[in-house]
This record gives C-alpha cells, sequence and structure tokens, in this order.
C-alpha cells in the first residue's frame, strides 16, 4: 500500500504531547499485531429520563456548559480585525468577535440597554450598534455611544459594557466559559488538550463551509459521535456494511480519541498509522499521529479529511438547544490551506455527503429515540463494554454535575498533560 505524502512544515508540539500521541500509536499497532482489543469491564445501564428530564437538562447547562471551556469557533472562522460570529448554546445568545489588536471577545449578545440583539450571523464590523434604541458596543463590547445622551439621563457607561465571559484562544479554536462570574481562564481548564491536538496547526487553517443541523437532546445527537458500532449498519447505504464496528478509544481526562482498526477503504491517506506501519518518527509527517476522531469535551468531534489530497477536517459541534429535547449540530470545513477551484468542489461534495449522513441517518434515528424515551417506558438505556467511549463520555458528565467550582482546576487542569 502506497502512502500519498503531502510534505508540510512540521507543526511545534511539546514534548509531553508528543510522547502521549507516540504512545497511542505504538498501543494501536500493538493491538493491530497481536489482534487483541480492549473492552470496557462491564455494560453500563443510564436511566433513560437523563436524556429528557428538564430538571437534568438545567443541571447540565449550569454546572457542565456554563462551567467548563467550549469550542465556540475554530480561529480561522474569525480570522482578521471585526470579523465576528453569532450563535447561541442552550438559550444564551453570543457574539464572538475580533479586535483591531487581534484578541478574540465573547461577549452576550445583549444590548445592555434592554436586551435587543446586537448582531445576528456572521460578518464584519468596526462597533456594533442596536438595532432597537441605537447605543454602540466597541469591539471589546465597551458602550461607546447612548443615542440622545443627554435625554437618556446620567448613566455610568463603564459599568453597561456588554457581558464578557472568560475566553482563550488555543491551537487554533476559540474556548470560553459561558459564565461572566467564572473565577477560572479557560485555557487552565483545558488539561493539555490544546497541546495533542496543537500538530493540527488549525491556527493557519481557512474556513471553508458552516451547515447547522437541527435534532433532539444534545447527548442523543453526540452519542452517536462516540461509537462507531452503528457505522456498519446504520450507514450502511453511506459508508458501507464493511466497515468495522469496533474502535479503540483513549481518553485524556474528559476528552477522546475513537480510532477504527482499520482504514477507510481506497488509497491509504496521508494520517494512516497501519499503512505507515510503525511509530512516526522526526523525520516522518505527523498525520498519522493525530489519526482518528478527535472529541473535545462536552461536544465537540474533529476528523480528517484528504478530497483531492489535501488535508481538511470536519469540525463538528453539538450544542444543546434552550429544550432539553432540542440541539443543534454545527459541520464546519476547515482546509489546511485555501482549497483551488476543484479542491473546493470535492470539498463541497465531501460536506454535502456528511451532512447527508448525519442530517439523514444520525440524527431521525436520534429524533426517533427521544420521542420514545420520552414516553418514560423505556426505564434504562445499555452502553455495552464495546462502547467505553460512551461510558466516559457518561461518567465524566456525572463527575462535572457533582464536582464543586473550587475542585475543576484540579479536576480538569491536570488532566492530560502535566504541566
Ligand atoms: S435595547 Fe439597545 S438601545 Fe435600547
Ligand atoms: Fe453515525
Amino acid at each position: 500500500m502506497t502512502i500519498m505524502t503531502t510534505r508540510r512544515p512540521k507543526a511545534a508540539l511539546a514534548d509531553p504531547a508528543r510522547r502521549i500521541l507516540e504512545h497511542h500509536a505504538a498501543a494501536l499497532l500493538q493491538h493491530t499485531a497481536e489482534q487483541t482489543f480492549p473492552l470496557a469491564a462491564a455494560v453500563m445501564r443510564r436511566d433513560a429520563a437523563h436524556y429528557t428530564c428538564p430538571d437534568r437538562f438545567v443541571l447540565e447547562k449550569q454546572r457542565v456548559f456554563s462551567r467548563v471551556p467550549l469550542v465556540l469557533a475554530a480561529s480561522c472562522e474569525v480570522p482578521g480585525p471585526g470579523d465576528y460570529k453569532t450563535l447561541d448554546v442552550a438559550g444564551i445568545p453570543i457574539l464572538l468577535v475580533r479586535d483591531r489588536r487581534g484578541a478574540v471577545h465573547a461577549l452576550l449578545n445583549s444590548c445592555t440597554h434592554r436586551g435587543a440583539a446586537l448582531a445576528s450571523g456572521c460578518g464584519a464590523a468596526a462597533r456594533f450598534t442596536c438595532p432597537y434604541h441605537g447605543w454602540t458596543f466597541a469591539q471589546d463590547g465597551a458602550l461607546i455611544g447612548i443615542a440622545s445622551a443627554a435625554d437618556f439621563g446620567a448613566v455610568e457607561k463603564a459599568a453597561l459594557a456588554m457581558k464578557r465571559f472568560p475566553v482563550a484562544e488555543r491551537a487554533g479554536l476559540v474556548w470560553a466559559i459561558l459564565d461572566p462570574a467564572s473565577p477560572h481562564d479557560p485555557a487552565d481548564l483545558l488539561g493539555g488538550i490544546d497541546d495533542l491536538i496543537a500538530g493540527f496547526g488549525l491556527e493557519s487553517w481557512t474556513h471553508v463551509a458552516t451547515r447547522t443541523l437541527h435534532g433532539p437532546n444534545w447527548k442523543l445527537a453526540f452519542d452517536a459521535h462516540l461509537e462507531f458500532y452503528h457505522v456498519p449498519v446504520l450507514h450502511r447505504e453511506t459508508f458501507g456494511p464493511d466497515r468495522s464496528n469496533r474502535a479503540f478509544y483513549f481518553a485524556q481526562g474528559p476528552h477522546q480519541r475513537v480510532i477504527a482498526p482499520q482504514a477507510r477503504p481506497g488509497p491509504a491517506s496521508p494520517d494512516d498509522l497501519y499503512a505507515l506501519g510503525h511509530v512516526p518518527g522526526a523525520d516522518d509527517p505527523m498525520d498519522p499521529l493525530l489519526m482518528g476522531e478527535w472529541i473535545l469535551f462536552p461536544g465537540v468531534s474533529i476528523n480528517t479529511f484528504y478530497p483531492n489530497g489535501q488535508r481538511a477536517v470536519l469540525l463538528s459541534v453539538v450544542m444543546p438547544g434552550a429544550e432539553v429535547g432540542a440541539s443543534t449540530t454545527t459541520q464546519t470545513f476547515l482546509a489546511e490551506a485555501a482549497p483551488d477551484d476543484a479542491t473546493r468542489a470535492m470539498m463541497d461534495d465531501l460536506g454535502a455527503f456528511l451532512a447527508h449522513v448525519v442530517g439523514d441517518e444520525d440524527l431521525p434515528t436520534s429524533a426517533f429515540q427521544q420521542k420514545a424515551l420520552g414516553t418514560g417506558m423505556m426505564g434504562d438505556v445499555y452502553f455495552g463494554r464495546n462502547e467505553g467511549g460512551l461510558q466516559h463520555f457518561h461518567g465524566w458528565l456525572d463527575r462535572l454535575i457533582a464536582a464543586a467550582e473550587a475542585d475543576l482546576p484540579a479536576l480538569l487542569g491536570a488532566s492530560c498533560l502535566p504541566r
């Protein structure tokens, strides 16, 4: 089998991160050689109400989505000064904007006069003027103008800045904690997952396209990213019936890698560790060290593709909607280099295919599950010994819901790499 090689500058990778990736690669090769396959210790039962109970949903919003760093964008979605994007997470409207000095701000997308939205969609803006009464805000959220200020009366402008969420830009991704009062810097809670994915070099990539799909409870939507058990069955018409239904799981704190025990069909891609056959050394490309699906807790997956031989990733972000039974899955296609016309056409086709797989196969299945679990007659659902990724994910949800605020840095901050 030949490997298509795309030579690229090797991204800097901190030593401890490289050692962990080498350890994963060695374990994969050893399991393949010995034909062994690790399984979780036991089948896990889970109360089906976790997917449908409004009280549980409130706990997840308050204890998880408002306390852990969330990936809100790839850096290249807001590449230049004034570039902004809006999004909604669990009913919280967010405005993400890069200022003229290059810093990204994550702001509550709500005017401090009486709450109107300050921006919609995405674009570029030097400042944000409220469409209701005309107050104006700077790129960092500061209030800079009150319409008819003399008529309005005296207020302290400095205290009326937009609400700011703690934000950090690492490994080409923008992470924020959706609590303006959080005492934590998101960078302190990443636990080194940013170092582990630094080899992608996402900070210099290009945004190609974004699609948003709507689904049921965010965990039902995300569960399908955490196991390959369903792949040759549910996706027999799209991925084909011959794909393995097994996956290797490597846990890094709450985050994970999910890796198939065989490469995709067709010519070996540059990240195909199995075709390479050895742990990549200093002179080998990084790609095989980063093989597989990366799961960034709580709801992000990163999958690598090589349309027309160019490295690209699909950044899938599953976020809760405003209600327990609603979520969005945002599929963002990023390319390592700005694509030429032929490559872009292949990326468009691949993007449409992946939207079809998730939008027409995974999410309708999840929507039916939501309805069935909502009857209250199901009792439990089950995660098999071969579904260790799901067991790990749901275990971490419980751990975070139970954790005290003061324990978060120890729980999350040291979870992947020694600092
Ligand atoms: S709500 Fe924005 S100016 Fe009144
Ligand atoms: Fe799927």
